[in-house]
């Protein structure tokens, strides 16, 4: 096996270079961007974490210093209820403190409501969000789409230059599932929840994330490499998955077959026994192996008969 490890490894890491160019910026989904188009949104990305994505005008007006931004911002949430938030950080650090954003949130009573907050080092301590009247948004507004489950958020900001620069803007975004009226409460703290954040430039469109910067670990271990499951790039992904499954359960079999050649036990009962389990799992593996194909073929038959039917 010892052999064997090298090709396997360089095999592995090819697949995982091969992944983390595929998984690169896409443009929006086709419920977003008809959703933006609908509201004259032109610009639009997905961002690279909780599923949101983000659509927006820029309107520059270099002679009084301000510039006019219309965004545009979506997710669908898990839930219901909860609350999206979307805001500029005028410090140079991409993070949530010191955020200017705006909260939408959906009540358990079925309001929805949107305000102005100023996120500040209390409330990462955990003091009470509450809204603060912050003069550069204007037209608030949260929607829902009953059709595809989004929930929206939408502003116009006057940014003041040069403490706000649309060429490199810091960029924040959240969402959390529980509230008290119009106060947001904590949001969960999983990978997704801390890379929310990026420098963008609205003239080109093209972003930077922390998530290239600070964790760039965590790219080679792929925690955020899979695609959400509305990508395009999540079939190569399942591909991908797959073929590693296999190789690395052959691998195994392989390994361990070979170590009980090193260790020579005086009997032939740990090699014939190895083969019985090995010949058992076999059976089961292709068992689910046919299961789950039939499964995956009957799902794409009644998917594509939807399609038709819809297309009528
Ligand atoms: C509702 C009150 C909120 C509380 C109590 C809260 C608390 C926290 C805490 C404790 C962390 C650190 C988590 C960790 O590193 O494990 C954190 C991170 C973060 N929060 Fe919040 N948060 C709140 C609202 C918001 C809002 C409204 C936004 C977006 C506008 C936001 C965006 C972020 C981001 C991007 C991070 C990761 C980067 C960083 O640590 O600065 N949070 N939050
Ligand atoms: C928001 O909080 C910051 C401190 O983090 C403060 O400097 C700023 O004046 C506050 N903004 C408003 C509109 O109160
Ligand atoms: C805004 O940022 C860009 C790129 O970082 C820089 O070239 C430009 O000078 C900045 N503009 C202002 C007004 O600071
Ligand atoms: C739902 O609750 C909020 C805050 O508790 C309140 O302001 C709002 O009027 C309620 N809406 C309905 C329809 O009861």
């Amino acid at each position: 096996m010892y052999i064997f490890r090298g090709p396997v490894i360089v095999f592995i890491l090819a697949l995982f270079s091969l992944l983390s160019t595929t998984s690169q910026r896409s443009t929006c989904s086709e419920a977003f961007s008809k959703l933006k188009e609908d509201r004259h949104f032109e610009q639009c990305m997905k961002l690279p974490t909780l599923g949101a994505e983000f659509a927006w005008n820029i309107q520059e007006d270099h002679a009084r210093q301000v510039n006019q931004i219309d965004v545009f911002f979506g997710t669908r949430l898990h839930a219901e209820i909860g609350w999206l938030a979307w805001g500029v950080n005028p410090t140079n650090e991409l993070k949530m403190v010191g955020t200017r954003a705006i909260i939408g949130i959906s009540m358990p009573n079925g309001t929805r409501a949107i305000d102005t907050y100023n996120v500040t080092a209390a409330t990462k301590l955990g003091c009470g969000l509450q809204p603060l009247k912050i003069d550069f948004f204007k037209n608030m507004k949260i929607e829902y789409s009953d059709k595809n489950h989004y929930f929206m958020i939408s502003a116009s900001l006057y940014l003041p230059e040069p403490e706000y620069n649309i060429s490199s803007l810091n960029h924040v975004w959240q969402v959390g599932y529980q509230s008290n009226g119009m106060e947001p409460l904590m949001h969960p703290t999983s990978l997704q929840n801390v890379d929310s954040a990026e420098t963008i430039n609205l003239k080109t469109g093209v972003s930077e994330g922390v998530g290239q910067h600070r964790h760039h670990l965590r790219k080679m271990l792929a925690l955020r490499l899979k695609p959400r499951r509305t990508d395009e790039y999540r079939k190569f992904w399942n591909l991908y998955h797959h073929c590693l499954g296999y190789a690395l359960l052959a691998a195994i079999s392989v390994d361990i077959f070979l170590g009980i050649g090193i260790l020579r036990p005086l009997d032939h009962a740990w090699k014939w026994s190895y083969f019985g389990v090995l010949g058992i799992l076999g059976v089961i593996f292709l068992l689910f192996e046919i299961y789950s194909w039939c499964k995956f073929l009957n799902q794409k038959e009644k998917n594509n008969q939807e399609q038709r039917s819809q297309n009528k």
